[in-house]
């Protein structure tokens, strides 16, 4: 039987994949709206409906501020889609013509924020707001004022964060008014280092490894619910034609493809599936605009159910390169 997403033992709706906006509106090139960009989001949109997701991952950074107002626009061109979604965005990093980039998680700079994220998206509350990166000059009891004051003024209704480890959670959650519901971190099939962490205890490698100790058995623990970004590892193991590919990455693809053919589903589901049957319950962010790469991701949860623990490990060690100690 399916155990329940930390998500929904808070009472929380979402679906077991988000949807990362980073490259709407042109990602980094930040392009101006424009009817091009409104129907590639709208695309995109319906791909994900159709493939059962219903939270949106957004950023104020993302595209300088154009993928909040991009999927605004689409917003706007169907209002009753709110009521069918969760958004989630996120706040503090800080980049500004003239001056050092930086992560900003003053009061006034995150209420400011919140503020202009809800005009971009054209909506009155955000579903979830998440910390970006953690601010070296952070200082806690301003970050309680902030989430007070956003709470209650109704324009945020939950809290979490982003790239933070445990150590640092516990330390902001002693001054928090609102318990933190999310991390979002850089998890993957790809990118082992949370894995790899928890089982190199004694060896000298361990040292090389480094992931915040801890951090996935106190989300665990806490019910805070992990996603994953960068998810899909950028295509690496599904069809991207990518530079120096390593044999290990070579070995892996040509395993997910074998699997999914076997199982009659796409490397996509496969690569997220195998994310899923962690029973952390991380809920992957994926990062395709790519409609037929958007369904290529539907059937991940089915596939992590399926997944025998021999599959789990022959993918793990595949992507490794080696075998565990
Ligand atoms: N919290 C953070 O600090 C943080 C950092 C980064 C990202 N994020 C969030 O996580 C989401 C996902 O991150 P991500 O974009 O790094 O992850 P991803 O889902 O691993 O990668 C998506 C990228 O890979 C490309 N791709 C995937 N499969 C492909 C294939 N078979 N062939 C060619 N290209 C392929 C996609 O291009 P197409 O669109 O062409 O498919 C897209 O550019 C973001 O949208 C954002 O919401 C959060």
């Amino acid at each position: 039987m399916r155990k329940p997403m930390p998500y929904e033992q808070r009472g929380i709706t979402s679906s077991r994949l988000a949807f990362g906006c980073m490259k709407l509106s042109g990602g980094p090139k930040a392009l101006p709206i424009s009817e091009e960009t409104i129907l590639q989001t709208e695309r995109a949109i319906d791909a994900a409906l159709e493939a059962g997701i219903t939270m949106f991952d957004h950023a104020d950074a993302y595209a300088k501020g154009q993928a909040e107002a991009v999927f605004g626009e689409a917003l706007r061109r169907r209002p009753q889609l709110r009521e069918q979604i969760t958004i989630q965005t996120k706040c503090g990093y800080r980049v500004e013509e003239g001056k050092a980039k930086q992560y900003d998680f003053s009061s006034p700079h995150i209420v400011a924020a919140v503020d202009r994220s809800l005009k971009r998206l054209g909506v009155e509350r955000l579903d979830v707001l998440l910390l970006h990166r953690p601010d070296p000059l952070m200082e806690p009891e301003d970050i309680a004022e902030a989430f007070d004051q956003l709470r209650i003024a109704g324009k945020v209704a939950h809290f979490g964060v982003s790239n933070v480890g445990a150590e640092q959670m516990r330390f902001l959650q002693r001054y928090l008014p609102v318990p933190l519901v999310v991390n979002q971190l850089d998890l993957s099939l790809g990118k082992l280092d949370w894995l790899d962490s928890g089982i190199l205890m004694n060896r000298t490698i361990a040292k090389t490894v480094r992931f915040p100790e801890g951090t996935l058995e106190y989300c665990r623990a806490e019910n805070i619910q992990l996603q994953a970004w960068g998810s899909l590892a950028q295509g690496r193991f599904s069809g991207r034609v990518m530079e120096n590919v390593t044999e290990a990455e070579r070995q892996t693809t040509e395993l997910v493809g074998r699997m999914a053919s076997e199982k009659e589903t796409t490397p996509e589901s496969i690569i997220l599936g195998w994310l899923m049957k962690h029973p952390a319950r991380i809920q992957p962010v994926t990062g395709t605009l790519n409609p037929e790469r958007i369904l290529a991701c539907a059937d991940a949860a089915r596939q992590a159910e399926l997944m025998t623990r021999d599959e789990w490990y022959a993918l793990y060690q595949s992507s490794r390169g080696e075998v565990i100690p």
